[in-house]
């Protein structure tokens, strides 16, 4: 009797653990605190952008970003394009070729599926990430 209950108890914690493992590689595009920037991109045919927050915030300094190259603390709330981007601004600091890779990479920003809104994304359950053609998370 004992016995069995503690037998039930590791499988619970055995398929517990298996659910987790499988959300995990299953939906590893989209991290806690991951933005959806979708201001433009639905209007313009392109898919929306997601913005690795916690990717990029354990790189740099909030300040680098918050301070030095203005981004408002607000998803969506900086009103980016490709010719700022293109210009040097923004995303353009950093993703030109020298600091990260380059905006040739259309679909390594644009990688969230079409219709996504703007939001900042809190958990790894809801899928945003478009499976085809979406960057690998490594
Ligand atoms: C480093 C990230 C990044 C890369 C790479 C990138 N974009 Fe963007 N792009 C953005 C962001 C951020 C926005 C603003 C999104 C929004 O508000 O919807 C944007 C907006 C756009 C828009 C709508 C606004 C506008 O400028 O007309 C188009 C169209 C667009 N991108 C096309 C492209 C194409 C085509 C490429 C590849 C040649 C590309 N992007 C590469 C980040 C990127
Ligand atoms: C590489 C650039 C970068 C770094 C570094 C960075 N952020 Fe951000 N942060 C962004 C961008 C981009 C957005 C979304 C802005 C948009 O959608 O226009 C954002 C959004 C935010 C938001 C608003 C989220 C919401 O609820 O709307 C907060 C708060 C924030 N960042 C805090 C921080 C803090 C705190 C740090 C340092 C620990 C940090 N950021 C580091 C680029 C950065
Ligand atoms: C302060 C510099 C900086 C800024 C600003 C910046 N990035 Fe990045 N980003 C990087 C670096 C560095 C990498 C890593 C590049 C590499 O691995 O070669 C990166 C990687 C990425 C990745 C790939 C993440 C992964 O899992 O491999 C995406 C997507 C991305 N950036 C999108 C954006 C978007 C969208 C913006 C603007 C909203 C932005 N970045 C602004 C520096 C920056």
């Amino acid at each position: 009797m004992l016995s069995g209950m503690r037998g039930g108890l590791f499988m619970g914690l055995l398929l517990a653990l298996a659910a987790v493992l499988f959300v995990d590689v299953q939906d590893a595009q989209a991290e806690y605190g991951d933005v959806v920037i979708n201001n433009h991109s639905d209007g313009a045919g392109m898919r929306p952008v997601i913005f690795p927050h916690w990717f990029h915030r354990v790189r740099f300094a909030c300040k680098v970003c918050h301070a030095d190259l203005g981004f408002k603390f607000k998803a969506g709330g900086n009103d980016i394009n490709m010719v700022k981007i293109i210009d040097g601004q923004f995303c353009g600091a950093c993703h030109n070729g020298e600091v990260a890779w380059s905006v040739e990479n259309c679909n390594l920003c644009h990688s969230a599926k079409p219709g996504t809104p703007t939001q900042v994304h809190e958990s790894t359950i809801q899928k945003l990430a478009q499976p085809v053609g979406a960057p690998q998370k490594k």
